[in-house]
């Protein structure tokens, strides 16, 4: 395609190289002005490269960018910002214990005409642009008190600030409530109509098409196609990002739900503010079943599963796999046969400085197999590595003495569920356990959770997700203000009831 003043980002034949790993090889991209356009590819295809290339983060072997139809070198951020590109990353890059408008400002300083900072102007410069585009964020707020979806806008309006015409959101969507998602669709379409460009990476298929007009698939580093997403269905999408047809159906049998393996009786869990959060929770999962909770984020979810892993204390109540574990130790957790998929996988799951082999073996290092006296046996843990990458496709792009957080995310999920289900738990909780993964990645871990089950593990699934919890649940508890409001066996309960369970409003 030739250069052309119509397209805001014009990116022809780029290629780049780590070392003598090929992440892009001559991958296009041209985004029509006033236009959302999406790049759908599985993790580690390369999305984030691309965008930081247009960004000015990385600089492309080979390849040519155009804005507005002329050529430019862009080699670093400030250039990116001077013409007209604004990037929001995938974690976000606030000053938590600032204001809203100290974060928006900082690196850009509104200056008086005495050269001294000048707060006034800017916080009302900030106040104008959450106006216009209906953000509703207080600009006196610290990033500290203020929810994800918040602070995603935050880092919105820090580009907007800067005179963005195009913006680029990196995976937005991975991080918000359902709430949260249709407010920053509508965003979008705000800025969009307001004549601005937007670029989205996501691997949401039903977010594209709602929300994009165009969108380019990569797969592995190589160029796809750009498809026209009114003429595109899910099942297209899907099976051009994977390069095969992805099932998006869960397929399991019925349950066969066996004896109660966690029986939780009255639990009360306090956060650190003291705060209640479960008020009195009863559950059941039985060997054989997987058991979801559905719920909207800070119902007590995340208290509830550290409850039973004995890493937050119980106020009052019981937690009973086999015998009371409840105000134990992580370790005795485990020790009773409780493995758990943790849903922030950077802050729990895995030391990403270390190896992806040590990581594989963590919490098994005083396990005699891998020990050498005090010492670790490296060979042995290289060999259980290479077992597990081989069992579970974990895909590092070197050797397994690789650094994990080179690991895209959902190789990085892989090595954990691997870990934690080469255990062969009794229980085994998933919290969030395919938050930011794509479709492919996605149907892997459906698919252990389920062959976990009809090993017959006993399975609690909490996410955020509510078709996740609908497709993968055999029973669906809806958790509310701590609380269970609601038990449904899968099939016989619709979104728009559970939703309302959700919001509190279901029969009591
Ligand atoms: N700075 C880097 N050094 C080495 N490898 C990298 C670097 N950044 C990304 N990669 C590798 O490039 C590939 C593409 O990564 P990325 O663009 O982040 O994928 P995506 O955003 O599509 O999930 C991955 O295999 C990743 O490990
Ligand atoms: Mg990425």
């Amino acid at each position: 395609m030739e250069p052309d003043s119509s397209y805001a980002v014009q990116m022809h034949g780029i290629t780049k190289r780590f070392g003598n790993y090929t992440a892009l090889s001559q991958v296009d991209l041209n985004v029509r002005k006033q236009s959302v356009h999406a790049i759908l590819g599985e993790n580690g295809a390369g999305k984030t490269t691309l965008m930081n290339i247009l960004y000015g983060l990385y600089q492309a072997d080979e390849g040519t960018i155009y804005l507005n139809g002329t050529p430019h070198s862009i080699t670093g951020p400030n250039e990116a910002i001077s013409n007209g590109i604004g990037m929001v990353h995938q974690h976000f890059m606030l000053v938590e214990n600032f204001t809203v408008t100290e974060n928006i400002m900082l690196g850009d300083e509104v200056c008086g005409p005495a050269g001294t900072l000048d707060m006034r102007m800017a916080r009302k410069q900030v106040l104008d642009l959450v106006e216009q585009y209906g953000f509703e964020v207080d600009p006196d707020a610290r990033i500290e008190d203020i929810s994800v979806g918040m602070q995603q806008r935050v880092e919105i309006l820090k580009a907007l600030f800067r005179g963005a015409q195009t913006l680029i959101l990196d995976e937005p969507t991975a991080v918000l409530t359902p709430q949260e998602i249709d407010k920053l669709l509508q965003i979008m379409d705000d800025l969009v109509a307001s004549g601005k460009t937007i670029i989205i990476i996501t691997h949401k298929l039903k977010e594209i098409l709602r929300s994009a007009d165009e969108c380019t698939i990569i797969r592995r580093g190589e160029y796809m196609g750009t498809v026209d997403v009114s003429q595109s269905s899910e099942e297209d999408l899907a099976a051009k990002m994977v390069g095969r047809n992805v099932n998006l159906k869960v397929e399991k049998t019925p349950a066969t739900p066996g004896e109660v393996v966690l029986d939780v009786n009255g639990l009360v869990v306090r956060d650190d503010r003291g705060i209640e959060q479960v008020c009195g929770l009863d559950l059941k999962v039985r060997a054989g079943e997987i058991v979801g909770i559905a719920g909207i984020d800070g119902n007590g979810q995340e208290e509830l599963v550290n409850a039973i892993v004995s890493m937050t204390k119980a106020e009052a109540g019981t937690v009973v796999v086999g015998e009371e574990i409840q105000n134990t130790s992580p370790r005795n957790a485990i020790a009773h046969g409780v493995s758990t998929i943790p849903s922030d996988r950077h802050r729990w799951g895995l030391v990403l400085p270390m190896m992806v082999s040590e990581n594989s073996v963590l919490e098994q290092h005083d396990k005699s197999s891998f020990g050498k006296g005090i010492m670790l046996d490296y060979n042995k843990m290289h060999e259980y590595t290479s077992m597990l990458i081989k069992e579970f496709d974990i895909r590092p792009s070197g050797c397994e003495d690789e650094r994990i957080a080179g690991l895209s995310g959902g190789n990085q999920q892989k090595v954990i569920i691997a870990r934690e289900v080469t255990q062969a738990p009794k229980l085994l909780i998933a919290f969030q356990p395919t938050r930011g993964l794509d479709v492919g990645a996605i149907e892997f871990v459906h698919k252990t959770l389920i062959s976990e089950r009809d090993r017959g593990a006993a399975i609690l699934l909490v996410s955020y997700e509510l078709d996740e919890v609908m497709d993968v649940s055999d029973t669906i508890a809806v958790i509310y203000h701590g609380k269970i409001v609601g038990t449904f066996e899968q099939g016989t309960v619709g979104e728009e009831e559970l939703g309302l369970y959700m919001a509190g409003g279901g029969a009591k």
